[in-house]
């Protein structure tokens, strides 16, 4: 019977070649050819960043942007007919940069066992003894073992049991059928040297493999933090903790929707929970591979697997139903779902890798948090802390080791460059700075110091920020059409951030109001959330005495000026500390310690939730929240002073 292959993707210059399926757009086939594209909005032709040129071949467009051969078009917007050729533009390519994720200090704390210098970290981390205690979630040993004779007959998998107890102490070792099946021929063929490859369960340990060779065996594992916009994964040395590598994506459930209700509702669908798990774990798959291929290593070498995540992300990422979540009263499937192997869950990896995800506390509040508490160390100082996680969903927690409160409310993925015309995440040529002088010129830093091609979330604070100082936009968040660097656009009034000609994009990089409306409506919500929540169990901002932020705005954040626009609370400024993605530093450190794991699970436990959506103080403060800083000045005197209102 003959065999009908799909049309055929060759990508110029180097002549890689990719069978495709007909139908499929540009933009698919090449995330499945692991060049992966500038893709902001998730292939919903919003940003404009997906460019490709078709040299030749047959292809049809989505609409006018598409389906053009002989120059650029919008791969999202452009459908695979038959064979085709194509060139990716230096700007529309994401592979091979420089992702910031806020890890710097984590990365430092996580990579280096012993005598690390954590003076400037947050004070509560703890020591480096007990970051790695009771060890990762996987590992690998080396087995001698005696090959049976008449007097020595046991059967080979009472022989791996016997040495992995006399070589190592290991008692409760249970071996998988899977793994019997291939023992006899691994055993032999290996002359009875071999490496044992052992996750941690719950009740003790799961041989997963046995490979040749009595030496250092390699074992990796991936931390990866799922977010409602964006995944990022970083790679790291089970032997060590040192992590290799990291990379980050947007999510491509983006395509069914922004945030995490219209991926509820579409994961309702017929065949649509499986289309937003089969994009997630298609999308986690990508990130490891490229990490693997970077770093040398076999899929097969990655042996375990830590995600962190909201709760309707963790559901969709295992496949379970999410309805429950947004239905009165919020019930999810599970807020601590069982650890699983990577082959039931579709991940590329070893297939009985052992894939662990952080606990959550309720539908709204899920693993990403307990990681950034995990990570924070809040849970373990007397000193009263608030936690804002500053992503899709806002999340707040405030508590000490005594107590943990949390809420969470819908706040829009702007600070994450979501729904911005010119919003990008964290990663190189980020708009990461951005400052207005005297004499009212723009001048920015991006991210690797090359041309901008984007804005990210710091950015976007700073840009803020700073028009409302030189005031050329006023509290309500409208432009002031006679400044300097204001100009008129196609929708009215726009900053002119970055002009075409010194972008790395050829477009202008602009910030209009349609984009200032979604900032101030994200604003609005995160610090309306974290205000009531303080309201509610008695706490005035006073009384806190440090509050830690989390998000994906990169590896700066200008904690000034975020109290300046009235995304966080004015306090000391001392008393803030920008930790980053806590989220996936979290599950690193889960994936690296058992002790985590636990504190992980008490963490989770011990944390009260608050329902927000149907606490009729939330509406009144985020309406009160919807002006810059605040419609009440008195809780942001020091910005208002600095500001000029009164
Ligand atoms: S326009 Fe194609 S991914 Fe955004």
């Amino acid at each position: 019977m003959a065999v009908v292959a799909g049309p055929r993707v060759t990508f110029e210059p180097d002549g890689r070649v990719l069978v495709a399926t007909a139908g499929q757009t540009l933009l698919d086939a090449t995330f499945a050819a692991g060049v992966p594209l500038d893709s902001v909005c998730g292939g919903r032709g919003i940003c404009e960043r997906c460019r490709v040129v078709v040299t030749h071949g047959e292809v049809e467009a989505d609409d006018a942007r598409g389906g053009r051969v002989g120059g650029e078009v919008l791969a999202c917007l452009t459908r695979i007919v038959g064979d085709v050729s194509i060139e990716i533009p230096e700007a529309s390519r994401i592979e091979g940069e420089q992702i910031l994720t806020g890890m710097e200090r984590w990365d430092q704390l996580l990579s280096t066992p012993e005598d690390v210098d954590v003076a400037h970290l947050p004070r509560e981390v703890s020591s480096a003894a007990e970051r790695f205690a009771d060890g990762p979630l996987a590992f690998a040993l080396p087995l001698d073992l005696p090959p049976p004779t008449l007097e020595d007959c046991l059967s080979d998998a009472q022989r791996v049991a016997r040495e992995l107890q006399r070589q190592h102490g290991l008692r409760d070792v249970s071996v998988p059928v899977e793994v019997l099946r291939a023992a006899p021929v691994a055993l032999r063929e290996a002359g009875w040297n071999v490496s044992a490859v052992l996750a941690r369960t719950s009740v003790g340990h799961e041989l997963i493999d046995i490979r040749p060779g009595g030496g250092p065996t390699r074992a990796f594992g991936v931390a990866v933090d799922i977010g409602t916009t964006t995944v990022v994964a970083h790679l790291v040395d089970l032997a060590n903790g040192q992590t290799l590598g990291a990379a980050a994506a947007v999510n491509r459930q983006v395509r069914f929707g922004d945030d995490v209700i219209s991926r509820i509702i579409h994961a309702g669908e017929p065949g649509g929970l499986d289309q937003l798990r089969t994009a997630i774990v298609g999308e986690i798959n990508v990130l490891v591979g490229s990490l693997a291929r970077g770093h040398d290593i076999e899929r097969d070498e990655i042996v375990a697997v830590a995600c962190a995540g909201n709760t309707t992300m963790i559901h969709l990422f295992l496949g379970l139903p999410p309805a429950e979540i947004r239905r009165e009263p919020y019930i999810p499937v599970a807020t601590a779902p069982p650890t699983c192997h990577a082959s039931q869950v579709g991940l590329r990896i070893h297939p009985r890798a052992t894939v662990a995800v952080m606990p959550g506390v309720s539908g709204w509040v899920g693993g990403d948090i307990t990681a950034d508490v995990v990570a924070c160390g809040m849970d373990r100082t007397p000193e009263l802390s608030m936690l804002i996680d500053v992503g899709t969903n806002g999340e707040t927690v405030i508590g000490n080791r005594d107590f943990l409160v949390c809420c969470a409310c819908s706040a829009g993925p702007a600070f994450e460059g979501g729904g911005i015309s010119a919003g990008m995440r964290a990663a190189g040529g980020a708009i990461q700075r951005v400052q207005i002088t005297q004499a009212g010129a723009l001048t920015y830093e991006t991210v690797g110091s090359v041309k901008p091609r984007g804005i990210c979330g710091s950015g976007l604070v700073d840009l803020l920020a700073e028009l409302l100082r030189a005031g050329y936009m006023d509290r309500a968040g409208r432009l002031q059409p006679e400044a300097p660097i204001v100009r008129g656009g196609p929708a009215g009034p726009e900053v002119l951030v970055a002009a075409a000609e010194s972008t790395g994009i050829g477009r202008d990089i602009t910030l209009g109001g349609a984009d200032i409306e979604n900032l101030l409506r994200a604003k609005g919500a995160v610090y309306a959330g974290a205000a009531l929540l303080a309201r509610r169990i008695g706490v005035s901002m006073s009384d806190i005495e440090r509050i830690y932020v989390a998000g994906g705005f990169g590896a700066y954040l200008d904690i000034r000026k975020a109290m300046l626009i009235g995304l966080l609370p004015e306090v000391p400024l001392e008393r803030v500390t920008f930790i980053g993605n806590g989220s996936v530093a979290g599950a690193k450190m889960g994936l690296l310690a058992k002790g985590t794991r636990r504190r992980a699970i008490e963490v989770a436990r011990k944390m009260t939730y608050r329902e927000l959506s149907v606490d009729p103080g939330f509406m009144e403060e985020y309406v009160s929240a919807m002006f810059f800083p605040h419609t009440d000045a008195a809780r942001f005197p020091r910005a208002c002073a600095e500001l000029g209102f009164s």
